[in-house]
């Protein structure tokens, strides 16, 4: 029965006496049961456009610890990839692509409606996880927010400062704005696509957030965000959308009118304490255990999980890392974490 799905509960406003909870980079490295059907599909991306395996690997960390969510196995560069852009991952540097830094280069990208082509095997996922999830445990489909993704699409890898992409809207504003518009709407249809074969939520993750301030910030993070999550309430009403301005600081407050999203991801770099007041105000807060007790755990991993549970306790809270698990984390730890909040 979906009305008893916790995570949707939370994300209709209902404060729960134990916050749901599932966990950014839930299938990965960290677990040798992913890295066992990861050497069997071969690579990452084989695994990404593997429906079967995909589906096993979400699954995984479902049957280990019983998390209220899964979360689609597949990723953010998917969508560029089905633009056009060449992708591949190197081993240990992460992932490389073709640039797209002109307008003749995004003239070439692919339309819209041609994205599915590509992208039909993580349609397939989806639909193979609504079959298998349990039933209290509710499917969350994701992708990436138009800046995080441009960032990737302009330099050709993962940077530090996304200094290319910046250089970009300084010098190249019409094509930066263009490969901004053209991922605004290719992500509409991508996240349609997950809702119609049973996403029950979709989070939109800008991971690289941070690095917009004043103007930028608000044209080229909450905007599109704001693009995407009316489209898609628009298509699929009912259907929540959680949005991850990572690194936005005080900006995070008034997100969720400038996002119109249902829930704002917290990451680690604010205090519950401060955004309880700030966020929570306005809606379902999702967040911000450091990801770094993962590794460390002890009593620290402890107190610091009871003190986030209990600033979020007055209003809707999804427990949540503040970013991804690292590969280095220690799985023992995430059993601690999820004991704790449902003791706490
Ligand atoms: O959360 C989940 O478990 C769902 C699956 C998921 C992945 N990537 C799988 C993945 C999700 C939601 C993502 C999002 C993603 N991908 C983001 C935004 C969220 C964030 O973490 O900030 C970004 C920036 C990417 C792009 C990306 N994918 C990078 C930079 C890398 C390399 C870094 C790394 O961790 O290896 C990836 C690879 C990737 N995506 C892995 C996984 C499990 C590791 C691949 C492997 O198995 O080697």
């Amino acid at each position: 029965m979906t009305a008893s799905k916790t995570i949707l509960r939370a994300l209709a406003g209902e404060t729960l006496p134990t916050p749901p909870i599932w966990m950014m980079r839930q299938a990965g490295r960290y677990l040798p049961e992913y890295k066992a059907t990861r050497a069997q599909a071969g690579d990452f991306l084989s695994l990404c456009y593997n429906p079967e395996l995909a589906a096993e690997v979400t699954l995984q960390p479902i049957r280990r610890y019983g998390f209220d969510a899964a979360i689609l196995f597949a990723d953010i560069l998917l969508l560029p990839q089905a633009l056009g852009a060449d992708l591949w991952f190197e081993t240990g540097e992460g992932p490389r692509l073709s640039t797209i830094t002109s307008g003749a280069e995004l003239a070439n990208l692919k339309p819209v409606e041609d994205i599915h082509e590509t992208l039909n095997p993580v349609y397939e996922t989806v639909k193979i996880l609504s079959e298998e999830l349990p039933k209290e445990t509710t499917l969350i489909g994701f992708a990436g927010a138009p800046w995080t993704v441009a960032t990737y699409m302009i330099a050709g890898h993962g940077t530090p400062d996304q200094g290319p992409a910046h250089a970009l809207k300084a010098e190249g504003k019409t094509t930066f704005e263009g490969i901004l518009d053209r991922l605004t709407e290719g992500t509409i249809e991508y996240l349609s696509r997950q809702i119609q074969a049973g996403a029950e939520v979709v989070k939109i993750f800008d991971s690289w957030a941070g690095s917009l301030q004043g103007t930028d910030f608000n044209d080229y993070s909450l905007k599109p965000m704001q693009r995407i999550t009316s489209a898609i309430k628009e298509r699929h009403p009912g259907v929540p959308v959680i949005a991850f301005p990572r690194g936005a600081g005080q900006d995070y407050e008034g997100a969720h009118a400038a996002t119109g999203a249902d829930c704002i991801a917290l990451d680690d770099g604010v205090t519950a304490e401060w955004a309880a007041g700030a966020v929570q105000k306005d809606g379902c807060v999702q967040g911000n255990l450091a990801s770094s007790h993962m590794v460390t755990g002890g009593d620290a991993l402890i107190s610091e999980t009871k003190r986030i549970c209990q600033a979020f306790n007055q209003g809707p809270h999804i427990f949540n890392l503040g970013h991804g698990i690292t590969p280095d984390a220690d799985p023992k730890n995430v059993a601690i974490m999820i004991e704790t909040v449902r003791n706490a």
